[in-house]
């Protein structure tokens, strides 16, 4: 296990989505999903009062039902404007065909992918700050995906089947209207352990010191 040997720094600095290095052929012993949750469970909640929780799938039938409703989605956003390489700025054409190129195969394999973690928290009432519900399930799903990734395990951030959330929710049994779901998040170990620090814009531009 990598947990002892990763720094910090390391683990913050190098967990990417990981999509075609997912390991699609070993299944994720419960143990280390335990202790990925645990850890995550340690992270901040608005008032105190932790209304969310985590769905953990891996049930192959359910699994392919979820995964048909993030491809339904998926395969519609492919033939819009933004979700074509053609219409971004020519120097961003690259990165974006790269990041297609992955997400193409996530989709065309996320029913094969072990476990999918699917944070919920209580949906929130219409007079409720919506800061206070993602922020206090957000945290905790990022701690998850780090801890993971401690322990050899990679993830990645996905929203599209949120789409078709009702029916989401009809598959797994969670009460739609009361309980809202954040992300689906596919686990499994990574093929190979070495992640590279992701290409980022230069802090200057996103960084605004005393004003804007
Ligand atoms: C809110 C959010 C939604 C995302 N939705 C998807 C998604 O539906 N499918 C997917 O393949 N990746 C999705 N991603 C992953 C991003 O594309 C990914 O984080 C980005 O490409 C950066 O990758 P890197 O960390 O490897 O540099 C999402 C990320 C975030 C933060």
């Amino acid at each position: 296990m990598m947990v002892h040997t990763m720094t910090a720094d390391e683990v913050l600095s190098t967990t990417r989505a990981v999509r075609k290095r997912l390991d699609l052929t070993r299944p994720v012993e419960r143990e280390l999903l335990l202790e990925c949750l645990a850890l995550a469970q340690q992270a901040p909640t608005g008032g105190n009062r932790q209304g969310w929780g985590f769905v953990v799938v891996t049930d192959p039938a359910k699994r392919l039902a979820l995964a048909e409703l993030y491809c339904r989605e998926y395969r519609r956003y492919r033939t819009e404007p933004r979700g074509t390489v053609s219409t971004a700025p020519t120097a961003q054409q690259a990165t974006l065909a790269r990041v297609f190129d992955s997400s193409d195969y996530l989709a065309d394999h996320l029913h094969e992918v072990p476990v999918y973690l699917i944070p919920v928290i209580r949906r929130p009432m219409a007079n409720q700050l919506i800061a206070g519900t993602w922020g206090s399930i957000l945290p905790a799903t990022w701690s998850f995906m780090l801890a993971a990734r401690a322990r050899g395990l990679g993830t990645v951030w996905t929203t599209l089947h949120l789409v078709h959330e009702e029916e989401a929710a009809a598959i797994l049994g969670i009460p739609y209207a009361e309980i809202m779901q954040a992300a689906l998040i596919p686990v499994a170990h990574t093929i190979g352990t070495d992640f590279k620090v992701g290409a980022r814009m230069p802090l200057d531009d996103i960084v605004h010191w005393e004003q804007w």
